[in-house]
């Protein structure tokens, strides 16, 4: 396949010019991916960028955003200091095949007078949105209007922020918008630690910590695989496996992968149930996951 790999992207700040670009490219044939990202690129969004070409094929349009969306950042959060470098996104993107980097400023995607909000409201009220309250909102509002620029098109996302993945599959289902949202499994470190923009702020000693993260994962898919099916069990085998070497527990939930609601204990045989976590690690929060009842090829 004849990939153009070593080509720089185009880079587009203009939001009109980022609609043309996709309504230009699918005039002309081409399918339409989208990858959203605030930056600080990563193998994992490598990933999915690569998946975004697979799924478009060599002539179809894969288009990344980055952008450090304000509205999804609470007062007390990292905004002002999440890494911002353009220029080195731009390198990676060029790596992965990636045809249109969209780097939109505040001004650009909230515009003066901007005043419409989009809210899914169960999906995001649990877990990350008990201590994030207006994150979710802020994430499903800047994805909608990326939705909105890019017109028809794959959306590719990622589980390892699982409940974010399940939010924007159910707003482009409830308000009809013309993209199919995928969500890819999480890529790690070769140790299980999750791939995240956030692990750079982990000191040595930290990171050697955060190691715990997957195997506390791994360890409750091994009593899931033996047959536990006790929910309190199963989330015991995680808080256990994290004691010692997390700071503090943000939450370690059971979930129905697919609604987020509380599963029946013990767990229905056919039951696909979602175990998160939210931890901090020093000062830095960290989020994972894993789908009981699937197969996880990053952790099995
Ligand atoms: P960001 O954290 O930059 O992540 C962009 C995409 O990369 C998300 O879909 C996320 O799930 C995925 N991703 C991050 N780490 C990953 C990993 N280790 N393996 C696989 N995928 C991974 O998520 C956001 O940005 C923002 O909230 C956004 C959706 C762009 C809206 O502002």
């Amino acid at each position: 396949m004849d990939l153009p790999t070593e080509s720089t992207p185009a880079v587009i700040h203009a939001p009109e010019a980022f609609r043309a670009a996709c309504d230009q490219a699918r005039a002309g044939g081409r399918r339409v991916a989208l990858v959203p990202t605030m930056g600080a690129l990563h193998a994992g969004h490598l990933a999915l960028m690569e998946d975004a070409r697979r799924r478009v094929g060599p002539d179809g349009l894969v288009a990344v955003s980055v952008f450090v969306n304000p509205t999804q950042f609470g007062p007390s959060e990292d905004f002002s200091r999440y890494p911002r470098e353009l220029d080195a996104d731009v390198a990676r993107c060029a790596t992965a095949g990636v045809d249109l980097v969209f780097a939109p400023s505040p001004r650009g995607m909230y515009p003066d007078g901007d005043q419409t909000r989009v809210r899914v409201a169960e999906l995001a009220a649990p877990m990350c949105g008990v201590t994030r309250p207006m994150h979710f909102e802020g994430v499903a509002t800047v994805v909608t209007k990326l939705f909105a620029l890019a017109g028809p098109c794959v959306g590719v996302f990622g589980r390892k922020d699982y409940q974010q993945y399940r939010v924007i599959s159910r707003l482009a289902r409830d308000l009809f918008l013309p993209v199919e949202v995928v969500g890819l499994p999480t890529v790690r470190e070769p140790d299980g630690l999750a791939l995240s923009s956030r692990n750079r702020y982990l000191s040595p000693a930290d990171r050697a910590r955060a190691t715990a993260i997957p195997t506390a994962l791994r360890a409750v898919r091994d009593r899931y695989a033996r047959g536990e099916r006790s929910v309190i069990a199963l989330l015991d085998v995680v808080s256990q496996g994290l004691a010692g070497s997390v700071d503090s527990v943000d939450y370690i939930e059971l979930r129905d992968a697919s609604e987020l609601t509380v599963p029946l204990t013990p767990l229905p045989s056919e039951a696909r149930a979602v175990l998160a976590i939210a931890v901090k690690i020093g000062q830095t929060r960290l989020i994972d996951n894993t789908v009981l009842g699937e197969v996880d090829v990053t952790l099995d």
